[in-house]
């Protein structure tokens, strides 16, 4: 595989055209706007200049790194070319059902189209395309630089072909990937957003304070950030969405999103991305400070 195409240039658009392009493929990099563009570039610039202040790579790598991807807002022309797709757009089921009809009619037909969708149905996605053997999840981390795993997602036709391709290529970009199959949350989300949901609700019920539930998890069981502060890392809006689509996937109570998280949603409190969460942001440091409403 050599051309690859990332489509959105947001928070994880542009970590995933990062990984590929430092790994020396060309990545067309697309997103509706010119600006979003360019934000995402700029990103990109400047992870990759932390990468050589800590002599991770040379001043020519990033040079040449940047050299690599070049900028599309045009779907149809970003894909033309494509060996794989990664989408990486807002997670809407509907704007994902729309382009990924767009980006099946415009790829090569044997280009393999990836989504990076953190909880939507990767065969729902599939029947939407006249290939679903060759669609497939790809579900990089957030940061997509830093973190190591990546989660290949089997849709309910995803071919051995298509499985074994995505892997290997996941290998090729330094990252372990693993396998799973397409039911709600897949693994990591499973796992992970009740977790978050339960810290929510041991802060909702008193159990604790903001920190000490954070303290407890980063201390007593080695996590690099608490629960509340990685939710409000991945976003609470993000975070209650996917809780959603457990409880609706499964029909199952335990899924239930705590209503303290519904609530803080409601009233625009969605983490770091909007300044406040369970803790606030925007203070010019990078000192952790709980949010006056848990204070
Ligand atoms: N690009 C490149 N490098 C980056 C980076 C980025 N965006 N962000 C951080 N880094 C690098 C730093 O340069 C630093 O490198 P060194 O170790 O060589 O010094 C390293 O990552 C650590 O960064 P910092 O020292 O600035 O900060 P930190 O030690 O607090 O680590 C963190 C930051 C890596 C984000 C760490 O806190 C962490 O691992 N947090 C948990 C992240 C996590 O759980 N992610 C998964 C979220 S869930 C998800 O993504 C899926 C979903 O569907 C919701």
């Amino acid at each position: 595989m050599k051309n690859i195409t990332v489509i959105g240039a947001g928070a994880m658009g542009n970590g995933i055209a990062h990984v590929f392009a430092m790994n020396g493929y060309p990545v067309a990099l697309a997103d509706v706007s010119r600006e979003a563009l360019d934000k995402g570039l700029a990103t990109i610039e400047k992870n990759l200049a932390r990468m050589v202040a800590k002599e991770k790579i040379s001043q020519e790598g990033q040079d040449a790194t940047l050299k690599r991807i070049s900028t599309f807002t045009d779907t149809a022309q970003a894909v033309r070319e494509a060996a794989l797709v990664v989408e990486a757009a807002t997670e809407n089921i509907e704007l994902k059902l729309k382009l990924f009809k767009e980006i099946d009619q415009h790829a090569p037909k044997n280009a393999i189209l990836a989504t990076n969708t953190s909880s939507i149905s990767i065969t729902k996605i599939a029947a939407a395309t006249q290939r679903p053997e060759l669609v497939i999840g790809m579900h990089f981390m957030n940061p997509a630089p830093v973190m190591k795993l990546i989660e290949v997602i089997r849709g309910y036709a995803t071919s051995d072909e298509t499985t074994q391709a995505v892997m290997a290529l996941s290998r090729k970009l330094g990252k372990v990937p693993v396998e799973a199959n397409d039911y709600p949350g897949f693994i990591s989300n499973r796992i992970l957003m009740p977790m978050i949901n339960e810290a929510i609700y041991a802060l909702f019920e008193s159990v604790a304070g903001v920190e000490e539930i954070d303290t407890v998890m980063k201390l007593g069981m080695a996590h690099p950030m608490g629960p509340l502060q990685l939710a409000d890392f991945i976003g609470l809006d993000v975070c209650l969405s996917i809780l959603n689509v457990l409880y609706e996937g499964f029909g199952n109570p335990k899924y239930a999103p705590c209503p303290l998280l519904v609530n803080m949603v409601a009233a625009g409190k969605r983490g770091v991305k909007s300044g406040e969460g369970f803790y606030s942001y925007g203070h010019g440091t990078k000192d952790l400070i709980v949010a006056d409403a848990f204070k």
